[in-house]
């Protein structure tokens, strides 16, 4: 099998799957699972569900860049996808799974989240097999697991990975799939902001995001406004009470962020995007765009992503249009950001975030 990565790098030390994929394999070799009912979480380029395409597993398809992935690896080994087969992380599994498998996320809230998943369309006498690199080990990872089921295995470490063995169901933990911040906005506004487990910044609104919003002055012409990378969407909803009749579009990867972000802006003129590509979004021009882009990928610091995102911004932008992206300061964006944008200041910064102000195309002040 040839399995590549997508969205694609440069550095060629990444791989599209780690020893952890192959632990799982290893371990399915000595299980008999003909026949059986196979279930697929958080198989980020689609390694395991290529590899095991001949059992017809469901794959749970929480990223677009990760459908993407699967599609174009099953693809290139010369097989058919069946569409019916891949879920959405809120869809339930249609029938009862006979194995589990799951490369442990680094949110180890999504870990809970994907584990009860699994747990509650188990069979009784199912079992769940979860990898992980060793180095990524935290406690935290046993006590979720054993939340959930009697017997909770870890093999012995090979080329540097484990899996968890996990059978003997538990009764349902019952854990609540959204938690909710409590947050104030600049006008006083106070709003409980809803977030599906795994969503981007757990327990409380992100530093970067905040220093975001205490900066963010609107201009009066600036109607079509996109929230990119928009997590629970609370940039957009910081946007929609300044100015209640801006045609909003939110566009997030992850489909639990688009999930939690519906809960949290009023409807109307709003668009929500489940994508991973801002050309996606078709032929609006947008007046702003706002982001706290990614910067990590799993455990991996990946700057592509984002990089590659200012350049598809860059080419939505009206003429004058302007773009304002805070980051951690060490990420450097300028440089960066100044190849895709007429000009490129700064805006804001704190001694460790910096909201860069881009403009595209002629600018008179
Ligand atoms: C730093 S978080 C910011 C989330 C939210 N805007 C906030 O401030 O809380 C970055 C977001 O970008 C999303 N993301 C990652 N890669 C993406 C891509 N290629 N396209 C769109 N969104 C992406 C992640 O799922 C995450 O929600």
């Amino acid at each position: 099998m040839k399995i590549t990565r997508y969205p694609p790098t440069k550095n060629k030390s990444l791989r599209a799957w780690s020893a952890a994929d192959e632990y799982i394999l290893k371990v399915l070799s000595r299980m008999e699972i003909s026949g059986k009912n196979i279930v697929i979480c958080n198989d980020r380029f689609g390694y395991l569900a290529t590899h095991l395409h001949q059992h017809g597993p469901y794959s749970v398809i929480a990223y677009k860049s990760q459908k993407t992935s699967l599609l174009m690896n099953l693809q290139n080994n010369g097989i058919q996808p069946d569409h019916e087969k891949l879920l959405n992380p809120l869809e339930p599994v249609p029938v009862a799974i006979d194995v589990g498998l799951m490369i442990v996320p680094k949110s180890l809230e999504l870990f809970r989240f994907y584990l009860q998943y699994l747990h509650r369309f188990l069979k009784e006498g199912g079992t769940v097999v979860c990898g992980f690199m060793t180095r990524h080990f935290t406690t935290q990872i046993l006590s979720l697991a054993g939340a959930c089921f009697e017997e909770v295995d870890q093999s012995l470490a090979w080329k540097k990975s484990r899996v968890l063995i996990l059978k003997g169901k538990k009764p349902d933990p019952g854990y609540e799939l959204t938690e909710t911040i409590p947050y104030i906005f600049s006008d006083g506004i106070w709003q409980d902001i809803i977030q599906y487990s795994g969503v981007f910044s757990s327990g409380n609104i992100d530093y970067a995001t905040q220093f975001l919003l205490d900066h963010l002055f609107l201009q009066q012409d600036e109607n079509i406004i996109l929230d990119l990378g928009c997590g629970n969407g609370v940039i957009a909803r910081a946007i929609q009470l300044k100015k209640p009749n801006a045609e909003l579009h939110l566009l997030d990867d992850f489909f639990l962020a688009i999930e939690s972000s519906r809960q949290n802006l009023q409807p109307e003129n709003v668009h929500f995007h489940w994508s991973d590509s801002v050309d996606d979004i078709g032929n609006v021009r947008f007046d702003l765009a706002v982001s706290n882009p990614p910067f990590h990928f799993e455990h991996e610091v990946n700057t592509e992503v984002s990089i590659n995102l200012f350049r598809e911004v860059a080419g939505k932008l009206k003429p004058g249009g302007r773009f304002l992206c805070v980051a951690n300061k060490h990420l450097g964006y300028q440089s960066s950001l100044k190849k895709f944008f007429t000009t490129c200041n700064v805006l804001a910064e704190s001694n460790k975030y910096i909201i860069y102000e881009c403009i595209k195309g002629v600018f008179t002040s």
